[in-house]
């Protein structure tokens, strides 16, 4: 059995903890949650008590959370999957998780796909133009620190708003919990720096949708993800909470995966 020790029980933690505990993962067993706000049977109070039951760790929980815990769960042993992606936009972060030795660092593919494609062209030769589009529905990305015009045509407009044009890495910081997948695509092709992206709020959309291009000497790319939102977290695209459950699949012994 691979002993799964879960860090954060909201909209992805708990249709992984659900899930897992209904048996959804042959040889796979949910033994620990860690999240001071969750109330939940397999809870623990601290980081010890989650490793001591855990051969695997998923972080679902957010950017302080993976500061705060990620770089001990690996120098523990213990084999990290990073689902906060997003917070590797943080140099040093990303450092300190790389460098720390003990457990494998798995980072999960989340609520897009097809990077293999893209790391395959990229042994064939230099992609270029790595860009992609995020659409959300409206609210969910008004932030405070928008300009009053922007935050007013996001909550009455009928009109899609582009609220950010630029590099992977602002847009990291900008949009926390709403960029993971551009940390994602950048970490799998040509870096924060150089990955472009456009985030789209829509007063129409229900879903959200990213629209990855890249080109290079073997082809061109296009590829569109048009994915439910989670019923809990209009930011979080449902699906995300699958993309962890088909990880452990991939991690159990002996594994069985698509290479
Ligand atoms: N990789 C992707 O494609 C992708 C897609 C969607 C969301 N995400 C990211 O996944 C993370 C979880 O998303 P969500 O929608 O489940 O969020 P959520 O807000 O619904 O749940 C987060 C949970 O983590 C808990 N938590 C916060 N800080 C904690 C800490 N220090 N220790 C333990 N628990 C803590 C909270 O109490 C909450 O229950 C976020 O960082 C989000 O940005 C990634």
């Amino acid at each position: 059995m691979l002993r799964v020790g879960l860090i954060g029980c909201g909209a992805i933690g708990s249709v992984v903890a659900r899930e897992l505990e209904a048996g959804a993962v042959d040889q796979v067993e949910l033994t620990a949650v860690l999240d001071p706000f969750v109330d939940h049977p397999l809870g623990v109070q601290d980081r010890d008590s989650l490793l001591s039951r855990s051969a695997v760790v998923v972080e679902a929980a957010g950017h302080g959370a993976l500061r705060e815990h990620g770089v001990a769960v690996r120098e523990a042993g213990t084999d990290l999957l990073v689902v906060s992606i997003g917070a590797l936009a943080d140099e040093d972060l990303e450092a300190r998780l790389r460098q720390a030795e003990g457990g494998r660092l798995f980072l999960c593919t989340g609520a897009i796909g097809g990077l293999d494609i893209l790391r395959a062209a990229m042994l064939f030769g230099p992609l270029e133009n790595v860009a992609i589009t995020s659409t959300k529905p409206a609210a969910a990305l008004s932030r405070p620190w928008m300009e009053d015009e922007v935050l007013s045509a996001l909550a009455d407009g009928s009109e899609p708003v582009t609220v950010f044009d630029g590099p992977a890495r602002e847009a990291c910081g900008r949009f926390p919990e709403s960029a993971n997948v551009t940390a994602t695509l950048s970490l799998a092709t040509v870096g924060f720096d150089r990955v472009r992206v456009k985030m789209v709020g829509d007063p129409a959309a229900t879903g959200v949708r990213h629209v990855v291009r890249a080109s290079g000497e073997a082809g061109t790319y296009e590829l569109s993800f048009e994915n439910a939102a989670s019923p809990d977290n209009p930011r979080t695209s449902a699906v995300t909470a699958y993309s962890v459950l088909r990880a452990l699949t991939d991690l159990r012994r002996p594994p069985v995966s698509f290479l």
